[in-house]
């Protein structure tokens, strides 16, 4: 990059972080989608618990530093779920112990949130006694995944999630809600709107401040979103109260978030190098991935204050890490590309390796 390059700023070039040594494009500003988006970043708690391996909580406190040093300020951590039925995030205390120092900082003061699942009492007491401030509860839309991801039926989880809901508030600390297969169960076929709107309030009433929709087994289509925030908004759910957490099975997950945002929503769950999916829905693969989410905001002028250079360098070391490549597509394209100056992106030869 010559030095006028690096020193003209973002919005007089139109050229965007990384974008700027590697993909110049100019910004086309789109005035129906939201000034800025907040990325609700779940990679390291719904990414890692479908790993088939289980990564060192090292590797782990070290994913969410790099996040958070790329600009994200929401991290989901980890899980206090039990440690038999997912494994993979049974070193849950030992990933908070180390994440202390980030927790003290002086970034998490200000605006950082990391926050935890939840699914009981049990669990609140353990993300509680590691220092955790905000914690996500968890529901079900239908009645199979409650009892298979949970082993409850759906009014008992439910109930579960809104006595920890009830318990953290009253304790100050922030709850988010999630209500999964809100868009098609891979057991139960089509999912009444009905069932995700009185799932939703419950998550609310109960003390939830937002509650994300899940679309577990990436299965919706873009008139399937518009319908579902429509009934929620007629049965009062203000927009500002949801989120949506999309998989990408189908490849739809970019095309559904965007929608989204047009419907009024402004908080979207995303997974960095798009690693995830749900141990107790064999039809889910990874979320959306942040990178491909923050390529399609960033061209269109929506702030989201990630730098995607940082978070591509990211993905590309937790693949080498995972002994695969990340199936984003913007981080394969910007990874396997060339810089001017010969050199790839740091870390992209571990990722062919
Ligand atoms: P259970 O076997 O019915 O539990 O599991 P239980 O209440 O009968 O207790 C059995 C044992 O587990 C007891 O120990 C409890 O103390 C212990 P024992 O007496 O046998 O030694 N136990 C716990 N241990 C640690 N932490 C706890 C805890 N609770 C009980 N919190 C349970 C019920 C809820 C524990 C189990 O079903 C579970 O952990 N499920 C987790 C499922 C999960 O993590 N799924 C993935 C996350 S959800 C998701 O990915 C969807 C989402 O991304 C949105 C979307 O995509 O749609 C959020
Ligand atoms: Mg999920």
């Amino acid at each position: 990059m010559t030095e006028a390059e690096a020193g003209r700023p973002r919005a007089e070039t139109g050229h965007l972080g990384l974008g700027a040594r590697f993909a110049p494009r100019a910004v086309h500003r789109r005035p129906d989608l939201p000034a800025s988006v907040r990325i609700w970043e779940v990679g390291p708690r719904d990414g890692l618990q479908n790993e088939p391996s289980i990564v060192p909580a090292a590797v782990k406190a070290e994913l969410v530093t790099r996040l958070v040093a790329a600009g994200l300020s929401v991290v989901e951590t980890t899980s206090f779920v039990s440690p038999r039925w997912v494994p993979q995030l049974a070193d849950a205390e030992e990933v908070c112990s180390l994440l202390a120092p980030l927790r003290a900082s002086r970034r998490a003061s200000a605006d950082l949130r990391l926050p935890a699942l939840v699914p009981n009492l049990p669990g609140l007491e353990r993300a509680r006694a590691c220092g955790v401030r905000d914690v996500c509860v968890f529901a079900s839309a239908t009645e199979t995944f409650a009892e298979r991801n949970l082993n409850r039926s759906r009014a008992e989880v439910l109930a579960a999630s809104a006595a920890v809901a009830a318990e953290a508030r009253a304790e100050g600390m922030g709850v988010r809600g999630y209500v999964s297969m809100c868009f098609g169960d891979p057991w139960e076929g089509a999912v009444a709107e009905a069932d995700v709107v009185s799932a939703c309030e419950r998550l609310l009433e109960a003390g939830a401040e937002e509650v994300s929709l899940g679309d577990t087994i990436g299965v919706a289509t873009t008139g399937q979103v518009v319908d579902l925030l429509d009934a929620l908004a007629r049965a009062g759910v203000p927009a500002r109260r949801l989120a949506v957490h999309f998989h990408d099975t189908y490849g739809q997950a970019l095309a559904n978030t965007v929608t989204a945002l047009v419907c009024g929503i402004t908080t979207v769950d995303s997974s960095a190098g798009g690693i995830g999916g749900c141990p107790f829905a064999e039809s889910a693969t990874g979320n959306l991935a942040t990178e491909d989410l923050c390529w399609a905001l960033d061209g269109a002028g929506v702030e989201t204050g990630v730098d995607l250079d940082a978070l591509v360098e990211t993905s590309v070391w937790m693949a080498g890490q995972l002994g695969r490549p990340s199936p984003s597509r913007v981080v394969q394209a910007l990874s396997g590309r060339t810089r001017p100056d010969g050199d790839r992106v740091a870390g992209a030869a571990s990722e062919e390796a």
